[in-house]
C-alpha cells in the first residue's frame, strides 16, 4: 500500500511517520526540496497546481490526500474519486469560511453571526446588524490568523477594507467567548465514525499556542453536541479521513468557527496521549483498515514552537516531555515543532507544564 500526500510539511511528516509501523510508504508533492516531510517519505518536486505531477504522485499510489486544505482544486480535479481522500467537496467546503459557515447552519449547527462582504458598502451596512466588535476575514486562503482583522471601531472600517478588500470577505460577530475547543473525528470508507475527547485550545494572534485533552470541565450535553455536529459534517461530506472542527464554548452554548478537511494541530497530543493517533486513524480511513482507539489514556498538554526552537538539550532534560521537531528554519509565527506532556490529573499537569512554557517562551518569537 502507498499513499501519496499534497504537502510536505510537518502534517505530511507526521502522517507519514504514522504509516511507517502500518508497512505503508508515503510520497509527498511538495515545490520545496527540502521540505520537512521529504526526510521520511518520497518526494515529487513540483508546483501544487501542476497537473502532470499529480497524476505522477496518483500513479505511484494506491491513495492520494494532502495536508493542508488551500490546494487548488482544480489540479485535483484529474484524481478518480475513489483515489482521492478526503473528498474533493470536502476539501471545496472547508476553503470557503461563506460557504463553510452556510452548511454548518443547514445542518442547524449554530455559528457567530455573519454576512457576505464583496463592497465597502456591503461592510458598512453588515456592521450594524452584526455589531463591533466584529472580524473581516479573507474567505478563501486564510491560516494562522492570517487575512484577518478585528474591527473594533466604527472608524477602523476604512483600515479593515483597505487591508483585506479587493478579495471576498466574510464578516463575523466577534465571539466573547470562554474558551475554545476543538473536536477531531475519523470517518472510515464504510461510514463509521470515531471521536477523540474534546480538546481546549488557546491561541495567541491567531495561531494555536497550546491544547489540553481532555478539556476540563466540559458537560455531557456539550459532549454529545460537539460529537453531534462533527458527524453531522463528515457525514454529510461522505467524509474519509480525519477532520477537525474547532468550535467556541460560550458557557451556556458552542458555535462552531471552522473545520479543517484534514490532521489538525489540535490534536497532535494523540501521538504520545491517545491508543492510536489522529495521523494513523487518517492513514486507517484512507485505506480501509478498522478505525483505531481514540481514548485519551493520560491527560496530555501540548506546547507549540512558534517561531524558535528551543534548546533540545534543555526540553530533553524536562521528565516526561515528548519532543516532536520539524526540521524547519525559523521564522517568526512559524510552527517549527511541538511538545507534549502527559499526568495523571489535570492538576498535576497544570503543575508540570510551567517549566516547559518557560522553557518555549525563551526562543519563541510570535
Ligand atoms: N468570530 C470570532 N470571534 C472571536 N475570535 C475569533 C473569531 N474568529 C476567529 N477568532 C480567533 O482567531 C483564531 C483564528 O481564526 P480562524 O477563523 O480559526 O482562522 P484560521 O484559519 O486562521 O485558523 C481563532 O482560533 C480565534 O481565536
Ligand atoms: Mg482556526
Amino acid at each position: 500500500m502507498r499513499i501519496g500526500i499534497v504537502g510536505g510539511g510537518q502534517l505530511g511528516r507526521m502522517l507519514a511517520l504514522a504509516a511507517h509501523p502500518l508497512g505503508i510508504r508515503c510520497t509527498v508533492l511538495d515545490p520545496r526540496a527540502n521540505c520537512c516531510a521529504s526526510d521520511v517519505a518520497g518526494l515529487v518536486q513540483s508546483e501544487f497546481d501542476d497537473v502532470a505531477a499529480i497524476e505522477r504522485l496518483a500513479s505511484e499510489s494506491d491513495v492520494v490526500t494532502f495536508e493542508f486544505e488551500n490546494v487548488h482544486l482544480d489540479a485535483l480535479h484529474t484524481l478518480k474519486d475513489s483515489t482521492l481522500l478526503p473528498p474533493l467537496d470536502a476539501l471545496a467546503a472547508a476553503q470557503d469560511r461563506l460557504t463553510e459557515k452556510r452548511l454548518f447552519r443547514s445542518l442547524g449547527i449554530a455559528t457567530p453571526e455573519f454576512a457576505a462582504i464583496d463592497s465597502i458598502d456591503a461592510l458598512k451596512d453588515a456592521i450594524e446588524p452584526i455589531g463591533i466588535p466584529a472580524v473581516l476575514k479573507t474567505r478563501r486562503m486564510g491560516y494562522d490568523g492570517k487575512g484577518q482583522f478585528v474591527i473594533r471601531d466604527h472608524a477602523q472600517i476604512a483600515d479593515a477594507w483597505s487591508s483585506l478588500g479587493g478579495v471576498p470577505l466574510i464578516l463575523e460577530g466577534f465571539v466573547p467567548f470562554q474558551r475554545e475547543l476543538s473536536i477531531i473525528a475519523a470517518r472510515s470508507r464504510d461510514g463509521r465514525i470515531v471521536v477523540y475527547p474534546l480538546t481546549q485550545t488557546t491561541h495567541i494572534d491567531g495561531i494555536l499556542a497550546e491544547s489540553i485533552t481532555p478539556a476540563a470541565g466540559v458537560s455531557d450535553a456539550m459532549i454529545s453536541e460537539a460529537h453531534r455536529a462533527v458527524s453531522a459534517v463528515a457525514d454529510t461530506l461522505n467524509y474519509v479521513g480525519v477532520l477537525a472542527l474547532e468550535l467556541f464554548d460560550c458557557g451556556d452554548r458552542l458555535l462552531a468557527n471552522e473545520f479543517a478537511p484534514r490532521v489538525h494541530n489540535s490534536g497532535h497530543w494523540s501521538i504520545d496521549g491517545a491508543a492510536c493517533s489522529q495521523f494513523e486513524n487518517h492513514i486507517r480511513a484512507i485505506t480501509g483498515l478498522p478505525l483505531g482507539n481514540t481514548a485519551c489514556l493520560r491527560p496530555t498538554a501540548m506546547l507549540n514552537c512558534i517561531g524558535g526552537v528551543p534548546p533540545l538539550e534543555e526540553l530533553a532534560a524536562i521528565p516526561n516531555l515528548r519532543v516532536h521537531l520539524y526540521r524547519k528554519n525559523p521564522r517568526p509565527g512559524r510552527k517549527v515543532g511541538h511538545v507534549t506532556l502527559s499526568a495523571d490529573s489535570h492538576e498535576a499537569l497544570e503543575r508540570a507544564i510551567h517549566p516547559v512554557r518557560e522553557c518555549i517562551k525563551q526562543s519563541a518569537q510570535h
